[in-house]
């Protein structure tokens, strides 16, 4: 079958029809590891039972009745997020943009009054496609195509706090950052910059939204990226892994402001979908669960310990490794879309941040000898030569690198 009739947004020829736990399987019968996981959608991996169960069950019951009505899963799944994160108001969307725009409306709702309209992001931020969120968004290559876009929106250099306090006064609604940029080159921030952006938002009486769209929900080895801060938003976004695959997002507020949005000042006729809540309130039971996220937190430590030795072996490739959890990324001197290619010749699947960085995200649930797997065949490549930049190379240099760790792993 052709791709012919879609419209060529993606650059895409890989046609998947099945997963199972880390792996996907290509119409052909080929497998993948999956250390893109749906670009962090799929946390639990491909066909976790207890989330299957969930769909199948609530599938049978109710699939949409709209938000003109209440359902169980929507209201429980509500509850035990705002008891998770924050005292908080819990709106329902189908995507991480729509979570985005939902946190956009609230603010300038909540400032309205005192004259609050304007917008504060981040150099290198990335918050979805639909205009509002667009805005936000740094990056000239997704803006550009499509402005006029939406006015009153600056742009902070990362982590540079007298930029902020100059930049946030009277007209400021709230400040945007994702936590650990994804996009922008899995960029995590200090934590210490963001206890002082929340300290500087507060004394100025500005709403912090933590964007926590790619980064929330377990990926960074706590359940939220801001409680590596130890701080609490005003606003919280989370979308991918939400649904446990299905098309769910949310925007929790701070319970205390939540008196400014009344009856008709937002909605969706999809938003909180009874089947994705019921799979998100299954994707809830194994986040929380004693442990899990402690284990994410190891298995990213461990994956970014060996990526830092592979540096060090390699350092005519590999320029950085970052990243907190399991939202690694790996910045080579050259372009990693060469190291995305020959992973995926080899049978990994992997995304790039940018030009330059590899972006990991494996499915929360990888096991160890997956990541082993995954690191062989990364060290087989920089061995052969990816992820340098073009130019001679000396031979012996190239194949000096060849280590005792890849006999071990191989
Ligand atoms: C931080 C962040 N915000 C928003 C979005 C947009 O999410 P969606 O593609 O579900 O609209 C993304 C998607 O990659 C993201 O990483």
């Amino acid at each position: 079958m052709s791709a012919d009739a879609l419209l060529g947004v993606y650059d895409r020829d890989l046609v998947l029809v099945r997963g199972k736990g880390s792996w996907l399987f290509d119409a052909e019968g080929k497998r993948y590891l999956d250390f893109a996981a749906g670009v962090g959608v799929n946390g639990l991996g491909y066909g976790d039972p207890a989330v299957t169960r969930a769909i199948r069950k609530q599938s049978r019951r109710l699939v949409h009745a709209s938000n003109l009505y209440l359902s169980p899963p929507v209201q429980e799944l509500a509850a035990r997020l705002a008891a998770a994160a924050f005292p908080s108001k819990v709106f329902f969307t189908n995507s991480g943009t729509e979570a985005v725009e939902g946190a956009i409306k609230f603010a300038r709702k909540v400032g309205r009054e005192a004259g609050r309209t304007e917008l504060i992001a981040f150099e290198r931020s990335f918050h979805g496609r639909t205009m509002g969120a667009l805005s936000l968004t740094w990056t000239a290559k997704y803006r550009e195509p499509f402005e006029p876009l939406v006015p009153g929106v600056s742009f902070l250099p990362w982590e540079d706090l007298a930029a902020a306090e100059r930049a946030i006064g009277p007209r400021t609604a709230a400040v945007f950052i994702e936590p650990v940029q994804g996009e922008g080159g899995v960029r995590p921030v200090s934590p210490a910059f963001l206890r002082a952006l929340h300290e500087l938002c507060r004394q100025r009486g500005v709403l912090l939204v933590c964007e926590e769209v790619q980064c929330g929900l377990g990926r960074t080895g706590r359940l939220f990226a801001y409680e590596h801060a130890g701080i609490t938003p005003d606003i919280l976004t989370l979308a991918k892994p939400l649904g446990g695959g299905l098309p769910l997002g949310a925007v929790l507020l701070r319970a205390d402001l939540a008196g400014a949005l009344a009856p008709g000042d937002h909605g969706s006729t999809f938003g909180g979908n009874p089947v994705a809540a019921a799979a998100s309130l299954a994707v809830l039971d194994r986040l929380l669960a004693k442990g899990f996220v402690a284990k994410v937190a190891a298995k990213g430590e461990w994956l970014t310990a060996e990526l830092l030795a592979l540096k060090q072996r390699h350092p005519r490739a590999i320029a950085d490794v970052r990243g907190v959890g399991l939202m690694i990324g790996v910045e080579f001197h050259g372009p990693a879309g060469d190291v995305v290619k020959g992973l995926r010749a080899d049978g990994i699947l992997a995304t790039k941040a940018g030009d330059k960085v590899l972006r990991l995200l494996p499915p929360l649930v990888v096991r160890k000898k997956e990541i082993r797997r995954f690191l062989a065949s990364l060290e087989g490549l920089l061995v052969r030569g990816a992820g340098q930049p073009p130019g001679p190379v000396p031979v012996e240099e190239r194949f000096s690198a060849e280590s005792a760790e890849v006999a071990k792993m191989s």
